[in-house]
């Protein structure tokens, strides 16, 4: 069994050639094995795209919009994450996932084309977030800085060079959100974006609920948007990940809710950075109607 800090900090792992988060990538035919259940509820995103928003906004509709019911425990408990293993230290969250009654909700960062294949065969419904590249990677960059799972990511310019090639966690940014946007026409996928919960959070709120098929009284609608609202959730223990064990996250470092904000790239990449982060990123994009905004 490997050592207690064995995953700390070690370089990306692959899995099916894409970059993973080392401790992840080890015994990888368990996601390819992991049996989906046709009523699971799929969240998933490119990471720090606001899926911890969205895990929680789901399980307080299924609680029936009482927030005190979602405070049973920590979001990751709730909420596991399908490909989360800490060999030596934490069992793998799908024996968690195993063990829990339907109808779970399960988050995940995994690119389409390796993702479960049993999660396309059971039409697994599936709530993807998408965020706007650049507030994504400023906000993924500050979570590697605080995730001792991840490597370090050298300075902001050396982790954009690598954002835009693909070297990441989960590889290409661009690939992961053409993607999901290209298969929710054969599929069950909800397609919501950061800056629309953003603009209007109680709106989008309507929109998951629809989608999973809950009607909820008005006073329910109000008492969830308040419920998660960025102020909220930082100020909540069971979403706030601090009760994430501190070697695995340092707050001290960066709080894992940073800012919550649309925009906050600005205060980050420099012009030059930006131009070319533009340039390649019409290349990448190209071909697809698929639109972000990058401020509201
Ligand atoms: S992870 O680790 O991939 O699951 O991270 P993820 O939850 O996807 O993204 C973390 C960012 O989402 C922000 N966040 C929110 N923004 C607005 N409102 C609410 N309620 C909210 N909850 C989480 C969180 O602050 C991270 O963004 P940054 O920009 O770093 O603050």
């Amino acid at each position: 069994m490997a050592g207690p800090d064995t995953h700390l900090q070690q370089p990306w792992g692959t899995a099916h050639g894409i970059p993973m988060v080392n401790a992840f990538a080890h015994d990888w035919v368990r996601i390819d094995t992991f049996q989906s259940r046709p009523e699971d509820i799929a969240v998933v995103t490119f990471p720090n795209s606001g899926t911890t928003w969205v895990s929680e906004i789901v399980d307080v509709i299924l609680k029936g919009g009482d927030p005190k019911k979602c405070k049973r425990d920590a979001i990751i408990n709730r909420v596991p994450m399908l490909e989360f293993a800490a060999p030596g230290k934490m069992p793998a969250e799908t024996e968690q996932l195993e063990a829990m009654v339907s109808p779970r909700i399960i988050k995940t960062h995994i690119p389409a084309h390796i993702l479960p294949k049993s999660f396309w065969e059971n039409t697994c419904k599936m709530i993807y977030m998408g965020c706007n590249a650049k507030d994504m990677a400023i906000s993924f960059y500050h979570f590697d800085l605080m995730n001792k799972l991840h490597p370090h990511p050298g300075t902001w310019a050396q982790y954009l060079e690598e954002f835009m090639s693909g070297r990441v966690a989960y590889g290409s940014w661009y690939n992961h959100v053409k993607d999901y946007w290209e298969r929710r026409k054969d599929h069950p996928i909800l397609y919501l974006f950061y800056e629309d919960l953003k603009e209007d959070l109680r709106r989008e709120i309507v929109k998951v609920a629809q989608f999973l098929g809950r009607e909820l009284p008005e006073a329910a609608l109000d008492a969830i948007t308040r419920h998660t609202s960025f102020e909220a959730m930082r100020d909540n223990p069971t979403t706030n990940y601090s009760m994430v064990p501190p070697q695995f996250m340092d707050h001290s470092i960066s709080p894992f809710m940073r800012k919550g904000t649309a925009g906050d790239w600005k205060n980050h990449f420099t012009v030059a950075q930006n131009e070319r982060f533009d340039q390649d990123y019409t290349q990448k994009m190209s071909g697809t109607d698929l639109r972000f905004r990058t401020q509201i």
